[in-house]
């Protein structure tokens, strides 16, 4: 049991990889509440993990609403008396068009929810972490942090903000022993890339440029979330971990 006591909020755990990740923590001791804005697949969610006997909560929250986000942090500590871990999920893609043919809203959409809830998400965590005497954070970054992909301006930009924030806040809070790192996923099989799936061609060479010629599970991103989250990274932060089946070097 590698989170054993532990309370982990995880954002954008109704579906993907942060449902999947609810589901390991949950199997390895910790209390985890859930925030996400769709409700249905969020309850879905918390229930699936009760029924394993499991203590799991599902709080609706946008990740973009500053008072949602610092609702979900407190029902976490109400309910469950802590905050050790935070998972800042919650992420969207992007109208696929050049950067010319952006609509503002567009950018601003995908901006909001990709970088500034993550921003939220360590903003409201950090007081109760502080006051616990630590914490992990884990921000959901990409590969496309890292390198670019047409027609993906706003999810490049935002994800590439994803780690500079990471680096930013692990720094501001180190010697509040809150270690922040981010993890980077390649080609994930989630709904979040159902557009991508719809071009039979282009999936078909996309989906096998990497080393491994695959896409990865939503349970192999979750694993590597677990070693950050857990006392084994008990020196890792500002650390971005790619688990992208060797995407970035193909
Ligand atoms: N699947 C991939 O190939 C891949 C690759 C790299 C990074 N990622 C990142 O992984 C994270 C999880 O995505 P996924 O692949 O599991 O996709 P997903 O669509 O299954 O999960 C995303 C979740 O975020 C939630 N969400 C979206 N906007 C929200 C908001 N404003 N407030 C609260 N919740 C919101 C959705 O309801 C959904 O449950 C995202 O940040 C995504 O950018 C995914």
């Amino acid at each position: 049991m590698r989170l054993a006591g532990k309370v982990a909020v995880i954002t954008g755990g109704a579906g993907g990889i942060g449902k999947a990740t609810a589901m390991l923590f949950a199997d390895q001791g910790a209390k985890v509440v859930i925030g996400d804005y769709n409700s249905e697949a969020g309850e879905k969610a918390a229930h699936e993990i009760r029924e394993k006997n499991l203590p799991c909560l599902f709080v609706k929250t946008d990740v973009t609403n500053s008072d949602d986000v610092q609702a979900l942090m407190k029902t976490a500590v109400n309910e469950y008396g802590a905050l050790d871990v935070l998972f800042n999920n919650a992420g969207v893609s992007n109208q696929s068009v050049k950067i010319g043919e952006m609509d503002t809203d567009e950018w601003d959409r995908v901006v909001d929810i990709n970088l500034k809830g993550v921003f939220l998400g360590i903003k409201h965590a950090v007081p109760f972490m502080i006051q616990s005497g630590g914490g992990s954070i884990i921000n959901t970054s990409s590969v496309l942090g890292m390198k670019g992909k047409k027609r993906m301006g706003p999810y490049n930009a935002s994800k590439a903000g994803v780690i500079a924030l990471t680096k930013n806040a692990a720094l501001d809070y180190g010697k509040e022993n809150i270690r922040v790192n981010a993890i980077a996923p390649g080609v994930i099989d989630t709904s979040i890339i159902d557009e991508w799936r719809k071009d039979e061609r282009r999936w078909e060479i996309y989906s096998k440029s990497n080393a491994l010629a695959r896409i990865g599970h939503p349970d192999e991103i979750a694993k590597a979330v677990l070693f950050l989250a857990s006392d084994d990274a008990s020196y890792v932060t500002a650390a971005t971990l790619l688990v992208d089946g060797g995407t970035i070097t193909f």
